[in-house]
């Protein structure tokens, strides 16, 4: 049994962390990290997360040595570079660049959906921007399209970045906006995402009930 030489900072609910604790499943790490369960919001950060990364934002990854990386394209590049198998983050030439570019697009729908998340649960009612709501979700629309070109094109075969980081933004919409019904307009997505989402690394990290 290897030893937990590394501590995760990381909240269940966050779509970010989810694609660290992905990544550890499918390369055979989670049981080197132990993980630490943190509540906070832009609004009533942790003190512990603080203490390792002053801008409060999780994942934080606080490594043997006392260092702590952040955030979780940094946390995801390192944890590719500490196991042995074939690399999920290409290392060089230009499919590196394109899978990067890809996981980008899908972190891209994430910070639009937290944002929507933080504006209607965070944000006092009177004081919601309907345009500036609108104009999230048109992004997230953009972004969808383009991913459901790629899932036809056979982009998503290989469960890499960025296979994981759309599997992990489909997730967190499913999470955070259930009535988004999305799988209708993206079909070639929702048939790709209905086998990813069972994979063990995404069953094992689905966000709270
Ligand atoms: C959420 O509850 O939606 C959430 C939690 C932590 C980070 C981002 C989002």
């Amino acid at each position: 049994m290897p030893s937990k030489n590394m501590t995760l900072f990381y909240s269940p609910a966050s779509p970010f962390a989810r694609k660290v604790l992905v990544l550890l499943h499918e390369t055979g790490q989670l049981p080197t990290v132990e993980l630490f369960d943190v509540q906070l919001s832009p609004v009533s950060p942790s003190g512990e997360v603080i203490a390792r990364n002053p801008a409060g934002k999780i994942p934080a990854l606080e490594l043997a040595n006392g260092d702590t990386l952040h955030d979780s394209r940094v946390i995801l590049d390192y944890l590719d570079h500490q196991h042995s198998g074939e690399p999920l983050i290409p290392r060089d030439g230009a499919n590196r660049w394109k899978r990067l570019s890809l996981a980008s697009l899908a972190d891209a729908v994430l910070d639009a959906a937290i944002l929507i998340r933080y504006e209607t649960f965070l944000r006092p009612e009177d004081l919601h921007w309907p345009t500036w709501l609108n104009a999230q979700q048109d992004k997230i629309e953009r972004v969808l399209a383009e991913l459901e070109t790629q899932a036809d094109t056979g982009q998503l075969q290989c469960f890499d970045i960025a296979s994981i980081s759309i599997a992990c933004a489909l997730g967190y919409l499913d999470f955070r906006q259930p009535q988004l019904d999305w799988r209708n307009r993206f079909p070639r997505l929702a048939s790709w995402y209905a086998e990813a989402s069972q994979r063990g690394s995404m069953l094992d990290s689905q966000p709270p009930a």
